[in-house]
């Protein structure tokens, strides 16, 4: 893979500062801050390359891919200082690494609600997975209709000296559960409150709905 990244590094956090002795400790947070995002985004890499594995491998025994696409972000580290400062915390590394978990994030599509679960299974049965966390938001969907399987995996990541157990969150979800949390995202964040409101029951309808829907598909799939 060829990409470009722009990471923020030691040198250039030094630099940045201008190489003024008051702000050391300043350049000392950044350095942790850009070191721990670089390991959360090699754990994201080590989840989401399991993950193209597994798929591959479906494809190759069964001619079936669970994995419709993998979606990767790193938590923006405006909405990780809000995070903390809503939790009480304090701003250390340390402090974060122990009570954040949704630094490094995953979201994997898959093509039927089956398949939701053949992904959770094979990659949490893996040696070096540990699954931390687990909320199924399908057999219990939220008020507003949401529905995923979401996990938090430890996975090790091997680094120069030593080695470090990293949490990755992720979130499993089919296309027809992904299409809709994609726009009653953009109506959270797009509409004021009362026309949200407007459309929440009808969101809640057209979330069983897409449910029933696919079920039906699932249903349309194993007998072909
Ligand atoms: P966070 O602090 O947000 O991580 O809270 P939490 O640990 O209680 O997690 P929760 O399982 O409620 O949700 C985590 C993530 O799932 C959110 O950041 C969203 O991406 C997604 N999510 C949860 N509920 C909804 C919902 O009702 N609608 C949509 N569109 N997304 C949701
Ligand atoms: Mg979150």
């Amino acid at each position: 893979m060829n990409t470009k990244r722009n990471t923020m590094s030691v040198k250039k956090i030094r630099q940045m500062l201008g190489g003024d002795p008051e702000l050391d400790w300043v350049a000392d947070q950044l350095t942790s801050v850009a070191q721990m995002y670089q390991l959360y985004e090699s754990a994201q890499h080590e989840i989401s390359t399991k993950l193209e594995n597994l798929d591959a491998e479906f494809e190759v025994n069964y001619n079936h891919n669970p994995i419709h696409h993998i979606d990767g972000r790193m938590k923006d580290p405006q909405s990780l200082m809000g995070k903390i400062q809503k939790k009480g915390l304090d701003r250390s590394v340390n402090t974060i690494k122990k009570n954040i978990f949704d630094i490094a994030g995953l979201r994997v599509v898959t093509n039927y609600i089956d398949d939701i679960y053949t992904v959770k299974k094979l990659l949490s049965q893996q040696d070096d997975v540990e699954v931390i966390k687990r909320k199924d938001y399908i057999k219990k969907p939220k008020e507003s209709g949401y529905r995923s399987l979401h996990l938090v995996v430890k996975v090790p990541v091997f680094k120069a000296h030593d080695v470090e157990t990293v949490p990755v969150e992720i979130q499993i979800r089919t296309i027809g559960m992904d299409m809709w949390a994609s726009l009653e995202h953009e109506l959270r964040y797009k509409t004021d409150v009362d026309r949200a409101e407007e459309f929440a029951s009808n969101l809640v309808d057209n979330a069983n709905a897409l449910f029933e829907i696919e079920q039906n598909f699932q249903d349309i799939h194993h007998q072909l």
